[in-house]
């Protein structure tokens, strides 16, 4: 016999780990200042992308040397810009923990054919970060999505260091401190931790990254997306709102709603505490009950974002039918949407909690959970 139903429901059952929640005040109505239909060229358009690009520099207290730059194809595109663009100088050290990490591996070994050294750990563990050589260019995912797995701090990046990092942020940025001086480039998309809308990526160059572009140049193609440099120098304009391609107006006025939410909640000060208080209610629920754990082996590599769990529990006869199963019990009595770990992860959950998700549906989804887990308990017979 499954354990009764609690009696309180998350008022948002959106976990998802991207697209993410919107931010609780979203409606659509807010969009209604988008200036659709104009060129984005426009001097509406572009007030609104240099808006984007300033708010994103304020919340995210990006060094004003630093560009911040708007382009296509979401993260991927940001990380797939920096990689054919800056790689092959040097030697590169590949940094992956899952699933998002191994793909930037993959582009480089095998794509790229760059010489790189691989540095890779299973699920729920992280490399050795002492063992990094910051005389090599560096790639790394700030926070391993599909694990739940961070880096811990940036004290292995050499301050002096004569490489340059190169750091997949999408799931970090606006949930975690970002030390600027340790990155070269950063990259995220907006449908990540303030749930933006997909489409868009944003690219960050430290000067040394800016210096590097304007003084090697790849011996691959570099398709028109890609290029951020003209005659040798750095494009700036890219890097003030006059976008490579065409961006959605849309998703541009919902970022900067997203933005103006985040200010509403003290900004990424705030964002952070939200993230912080989101995960601390997980950590507490693996505390309070042996079935279920984090991933993540390391208490100091916890995400507090994309947080991942395993089930633990004896009984359990299928782990994978089992996971899925109560995933899918929950999806049903929507109480929370999407939570399936990711497709190439180990069997468990992944649950949402970035800044978006209010504190209050995790603490009403999380009884829940436990109701589902002894509801698929009983169902094995
Ligand atoms: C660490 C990481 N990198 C890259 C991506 C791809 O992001 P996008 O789909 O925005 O390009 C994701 C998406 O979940 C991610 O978590």
């Amino acid at each position: 016999m499954a354990t009764q139903q609690p009696a309180t429901r998350p008022g948002n059952p959106r976990f998802s780990s991207g697209p993410c929640a919107k931010p609780p005040t979203f409606e659509l109505s807010k969009l209604a200042d988008a200036p659709l239909g104009r060129s984005h060229r426009a001097s509406v358009g572009k007030a609104k992308l240099k808006d984007a690009i300033e708010g994103t520099r304020e919340i995210l207290g990006i060094p004003a040397d630093y560009r911040i730059g708007i382009v296509p194809a979401s993260d991927t595109g940001a990380v797939e810009m920096a990689l054919w663009s800056l790689l092959g100088e040097r030697k590169v050290e590949m940094l992956a923990w899952e699933s998002f990490g191994a793909g930037w591996v993959t582009d480089v070994v095998k794509q790229l054919k760059i010489d790189a050294e691989v540095k890779t750990a299973d699920y729920g563990q992280i490399v050795d970060l002492a063992s990094v050589d910051c005389t090599n260019d560096v790639v790394f995912t700030w926070n391993g999505t599909t694990a739940g797995v961070r880096v811990p701090n940036a004290d292995w990046i050499a301050d002096d260091r004569a490489g340059l990092t190169i750091c997949d942020a999408t799931s970090a940025a606006f949930a975690m401190d970002l030390p600027w001086d340790k990155l070269d480039v950063t990259t995220f998309s907006w449908q990540k931790v303030l749930g933006g809308e997909a489409a868009h990526g944003v690219i960050v160059l430290s000067p040394r990254a800016v210096e590097r572009l304007e003084s090697y140049t790849p011996a691959w193609p570099l398709p028109k997306i890609f290029r951020m440099t003209k005659g040798g120098k750095l494009i700036e304009g890219i890097f003030t709102g006059a976008t490579i391609n065409t961006p959605s107006m849309l998703a541009v006025e919902d970022y900067l709603f997203a933005l103006d939410w985040a200010r509403s909640v003290g900004g990424l000060k705030g964002l952070i505490a939200r993230a912080d208080a989101n995960a601390q209610a997980v950590f507490d629920f693996c505390d309070a009950n042996g079935w279920i754990a984090n991933l993540a082996e390391d208490d100091a590599t916890r995400s507090n974002t994309s947080v991942c769990l395993k089930f633990t529990d004896d009984r359990i006869q299928d782990g994978a039918a089992f996971a899925k199963a109560v995933a899918k019990r929950l999806e049903a009595e929507n109480i929370a949407l999407d939570i399936g770990a990711y497709r190439d992860a180990p069997a468990g959950l992944r649950i949402w909690c970035g800044g978006t998700v209010e504190t209050a549906d995790i603490q009403a989804m999380l009884p829940w959970l436990a109701w589902s887990f002894e509801a698929e308990i009983a169902a094995q017979g």
